[in-house]
This record gives C-alpha cells, sequence and structure tokens, in this order.
C-alpha cells in the first residue's frame, strides 16, 4: 500500500525548508539572539565562552561546525553568532558555489570579523573545498595564475573571519574539512518542555491566542523540530481563522493536527509508511536503505537525513549491520505483534 500525500501535508510537516513565502515567515519568528533561542542549553553555554574570549583577543571567533537534521535551528545559530559578534553575515551554499572563483571572491569581499555561513557544506565539490583550506588555517588565498609551464601561484591575504558551516550529514563530509573547523557541535532534537516553549513564543509573535493546553499538545507533534512547530502553529492559525474563531482550543488544534496527517506521537505519513513497510512488506526482515527507499518511493538521501534520525530517536527504528528493522515500539503502535514476540 502507498500512502499519497498531498503537497500541503508534505510542505507542513517536513523539515526541510521549502517555499519562499515559509522564508518570510522562518524570518519573522527566527531568535535573534541567544537568549531567545529555546535549548541546546551545552552548545549555547559553549558559544557564549567562545565568542567572549574571542571578543578578548580582538579576534573573530574560531570557524564553527553545526550538524544535524534539518530544522533544528543551524542558520538561525549562525545568524546568532554573526549578531552577538555584532559582524556582518555572508551566506551561501554548497551546490550554490559553482567555481572555486566564485568561493575566492566571497572571500576576498568579507571584511575583518565577518561571518562566512556555508549551508549545506557537505556538498561542496572537491576543488571548491580546496579553496577552503589555505583560507580557513592560515586566512590566505592560493591562487594559480596562468597554465602550463609558464604558471606560478600566488598567496593572496584575506582578513580574519568565522566560517560557520552547517550541515545534515557531518559523515558525508572530507576529513581535511572536517580537521579545519575548531568547534564541532551536534545539535539535538528539543524535549517536549523545549518544544512547548518554542510554540508558545511563536504564537505570542504570530499573535495567536491559544487555551490552555495547546502548547503542550502540539509540542509532542513536531517530531521535536521546530521548524515544524512552526508551521503547525501556522496552519493551526488558518484553521481557527477561516471560522472565526479568536483563541485556539484544543479540540481545533487536534482536527487540524489529524486533517494534515499528524498523529500525537508527532508521526507523519511518510514516518507511519516507512514502519509499515518495514513490518508488513520485509516481514520484520532487516531491510537494506536502497531496497526501503524504492518501496516508499523516497531518496535516500531524505529517508536518511530526514526521517530516519527522529524514527531512531524515538525508538521506532533501528540501523543494524544488516539493515534497518522496525522495534518492539513500531509494532505496539502499528497493533502488530513482532517477530521476536
Ligand atoms: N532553538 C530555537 N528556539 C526557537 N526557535 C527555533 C530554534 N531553532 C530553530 N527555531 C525556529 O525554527 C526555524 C528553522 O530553524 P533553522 O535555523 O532554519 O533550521 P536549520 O538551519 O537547522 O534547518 C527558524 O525559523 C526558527 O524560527
Ligand atoms: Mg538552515
Amino acid at each position: 500500500m502507498v500512502i499519497k500525500r498531498t503537497t500541503e501535508q508534505a510542505s507542513v510537516v517536513s523539515p526541510k525548508k521549502s517555499t519562499k513565502d515559509n522564508d518570510v515567515f522562518e524570518q519573522t519568528l527566527r531568535p535573534k539572539n541567544l537568549a531567545e533561542y529555546v535549548g541546546q542549553g551545552k552548545i549555547k553555554e559553549h558559544l557564549l565562552i567562545h565568542m567572549e574570549a574571542a571578543r578578548k583577543r580582538s579576534e573573530p571567533m574560531g570557524h564553527t561546525l553545526l550538524y544535524g537534521p534539518p530544522g533544528l535551528g543551524k542558520t538561525t545559530l549562525a545568524n546568532i553568532v554573526a549578531h552577538e559578534m555584532n559582524a556582518q553575515m555572508r551566506t551561501t551554499s554548497g551546490p550554490a558555489i559553482e567555481k572555486p572563483g566564485d568561493l575566492a571572491s566571497l572571500l576576498t569581499n568579507l571584511k575583518e570579523g565577518d561571518v562566512l555561513f556555508i549551508d549545506e557544506i557537505h556538498r561542496m565539490r572537491p576543488v571548491i573545498e580546496e579553496v577552503l583550506y589555505s583560507a580557513m588555517e592560515d586566512y590566505a588565498l592560493d591562487l594559480v595564475i596562468g597554465k602550463g609551464p609558464t604558471a606560478r601561484s600566488m598567496r593572496l591575504d584575506l582578513k580574519p573571519f568565522t566560517l560557520i558551516g552547517a550541515t545534515t550529514k557531518a559523515g558525508g563530509m572530507s576529513a581535511p574539512l572536517r580537521d579545519r573547523f575548531v568547534h564541532t557541535y551536534k545539535l539535538n532534537f528539543y524535549s517536549l518542555p523545549e518544544m512547548e516553549k518554542i510554540v508558545e513564543r511563536s504564537s505570542d509573535i504570530l499573535n495567536v491566542k491559544i487555551e490552555d493546553g495547546v502548547a503542550a499538545f502540539m509540542s509532542g507533534c513536531c517530531r521535536a523540530t521546530p521548524r515544524i512547530a512552526n508551521r503547525l502553529v501556522r496552519s493551526v492559525r488558518d484553521f481557527a481563522q477561516v471560522r472565526d474563531e479568536k483563541t485556539i482550543t484544543l479540540e481545533r488544534a487536534k482536527d487540524t493536527l489529524m486533517s494534515l496527517g499528524i498523529d500525537e506521537r508527532g508521526l507523519d505519513e511518510t514516518d507511519r509508511l516507512i514502519l509499515h513497510s518495514l513490518v508488513e512488506k520485509f516481514g520484520g526482515r532487516p531491510v537494506g536503505l536502497s531496497t526501503l527507499c524504492a518501496s516508499i518511493a523516497e531518496e535516500q538521501e531524505t529517508l536518511e537525513d530526514v526521517y530516519e534520525p527522529y524514527l531512531i530517536q524515538s525508538g521506532y527504528l533501528q540501523r543494524t549491520a544488516q539493515g534497518r528493522i522496525a522495534t518492539e515500539r513500531a509494532y505496539k503502535m502499528l497493533g502488530k505483534l513482532s517477530v521476536a514476540a
């Protein structure tokens, strides 16, 4: 059985970034400083120390790598660092840099202390990545001028800057690039109380009044991901608005989520499809990544970076050397007896 999602369902519950409209919406809700940034306590604590130390030395903070599933706050954190360091942030992404020259020109245009943010840094091509090595290590750019026997290399000094890289896949980066980051932080999924705070904060900013209990209920439905929480708040608001309801009731929230295909565990159709597939189609045998992807018509990268982390974290799926399997918990949820039982 293949369950097809509507476009609306897909865009609301996907942790991935989507349309321009969502960009504007995300900007509005994006915390501007560390105090507003909910959760990720250890990372904030460390960043505060490193930013302060850098300020005292009048140097930019060390290059920083942020990794973790989409929607957990990597871009937000990069913006906050730039803001707190009183620095300008230049933004690009791995796939957007086509030639080494594009990156060279970005680097030479940086002013002292600027933050260069490279999103999806694991998708940068190796020839481009190499330009970064000396830039990160020595604030210098090694250029080769001319071709063949007359070619010579020239070193160009750069202004000291901070590179912040973001990736959903730290394992997808080359070791030489990874090693050049001074600080590496893994963003974790958010706890229920943290998600509740985020739902409340977003409702406040969007001027949406919610009844007691709504934030607590919604916090469990967001795959522990702030981006999804924000989209759900927005959807619930729309569902209430067309009915002229001034305040979001628990009933309206439940209804909206149900019609978006989200259950009270926060799993969406694709999550359930994955588990269903493992249990029903493959009868509990370990399944390889490509086979599983083919059976649910989803790309490997999406399954690995977007869906699996949450299913693993919440105890529904396990990765074994032989392949993916559904856990006892998944069987229970689907109302099935596991092979082991
Ligand atoms: N710690 C947080 N506290 C409050 N809101 C957050 C937090 N992290 C992320 N968000 C919200 O989630 C949205 C997506 O975060 P973003 O930084 O774009 O995720 P990523 O870059 O990891 O995909 C942001 O617009 C912001 O409103
Ligand atoms: Mg991002």
